[in-house]
C-alpha cells in the first residue's frame, strides 16, 4: 500500500480514546490536538536540513537549523481544522491553505464550496490535512485542486483511512505520499469507517 502508517504508543492510545462513543467533545477536540502534533513530527521527519554558525555562550558552532524550505498547510475543511491547530503548535511559521470540501451525503462526491492558498504555493511544500479518508473522494478532489492551483510538492496526513480510501488515492495521485495513524477494516456501506471514529467534523465542534 501507498501508505506510510505512523504507529506510535501515544498516539495509538489517544487514537482509542477518540473512537470510544462516550469521549466528550471538549476531550475529543483536545485529543485531535495533541495528536496532531505528534503526527506533524512524524510527517516532517524528512524536512531538509543546514547549519548556521551561531554563537553560544561558550564559543562559536556551526548548528542545524531547518533549511529555506517554504511550508504551507492545508486544511481540508471543516474537520481539517482540527488538525491543523495542533500542526501550527509545532511549526507557527507555516502559511495555512484552506480547501472547503463536503461529501454530499447521498452521492458521496465531494462537493467544494471554499479555496484560499498561498500564491507562492508552488514554491511549497504542502501537507494536506483532514482526519478522515473513507472513499478518499475529499482528499483526492483536495489534492487535485492542490494541483490546478500550481502545487507540486505535496503530502496529505490524516487520523484514519479505510483500505478502499487508501487504494482510490494511491491510484488518484501515486506522486502524493499518504500518512495515517491507522488503517481501519473497511467502509460500511453509508460510507463511513468501521470501526471507526464516527463523524470526525461533528465530533470536533459538537455538531449533530
Ligand atoms: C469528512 C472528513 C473528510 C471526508 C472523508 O468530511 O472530514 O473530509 O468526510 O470522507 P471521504 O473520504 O469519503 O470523502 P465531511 O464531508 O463530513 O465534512 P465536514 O468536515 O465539514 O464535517
Ligand atoms: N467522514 C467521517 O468523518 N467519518 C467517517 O467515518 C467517514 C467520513
Amino acid at each position: 500500500m501507498n501508505v506510510t502508517i505512523i504507529d506510535h504508543p501515544l498516539i495509538q492510545h489517544k487514537l482509542t480514546i477518540m473512537r470510544r462513543q462516550e469521549t466528550s467533545t471538549a476531550s475529543f477536540r483536545r485529543l485531535v490536538n495533541e495528536i496532531a502534533m505528534l503526527l506533524c513530527y512524524e510527517v516532517t521527519r524528512d524536512l531538509p536540513m543546514t547549519a548556521e554558525q551561531i554563537q553560544t555562550p561558550m564559543e562559536r558552532m556551526d548548528a542545524p537549523t531547518l533549511a529555506g524550505k517554504k511550508l504551507c498547510f492545508v486544511s481540508v475543511l471543516r474537520a481539517g481544522n482540527g488538525l491543523l491547530d495542533g500542526m501550527l503548535n509545532l511549526i507557527p511559521s507555516a502559511r495555512v491553505g484552506h480547501v472547503g470540501l463536503y461529501r454530499d451525503h447521498d452521492t458521496l462526491e465531494a462537493v467544494e464550496y471554499y479555496y484560499k492558498v498561498p500564491s507562492d504555493i508552488a514554491d511549497r511544500l504542502v501537507i494536506a490535512v483532514d482526519p478522515m479518508l473513507a472513499t478518499a473522494n475529499s482528499a483526492i478532489a483536495a489534492v487535485q485542486r492542490l494541483k490546478d492551483g500550481g502545487a507540486v510538492n505535496i503530502k496529505f496526513l490524516c487520523l484514519l483511512a479505510a483500505p478502499e480510501g487508501v487504494k482510490a488515492f494511491g491510484l488518484a495521485h501515486p506522486d502524493v505520499e499518504l500518512y495515517t495513524a491507522a488503517v481501519d477494516r473497511e467502509l460500511s456501506k453509508e460510507g463511513y469507517i468501521l470501526p471507526g471514529l464516527g463523524d470526525a467534523g461533528d465530533r470536533i465542534f459538537g455538531t449533530k
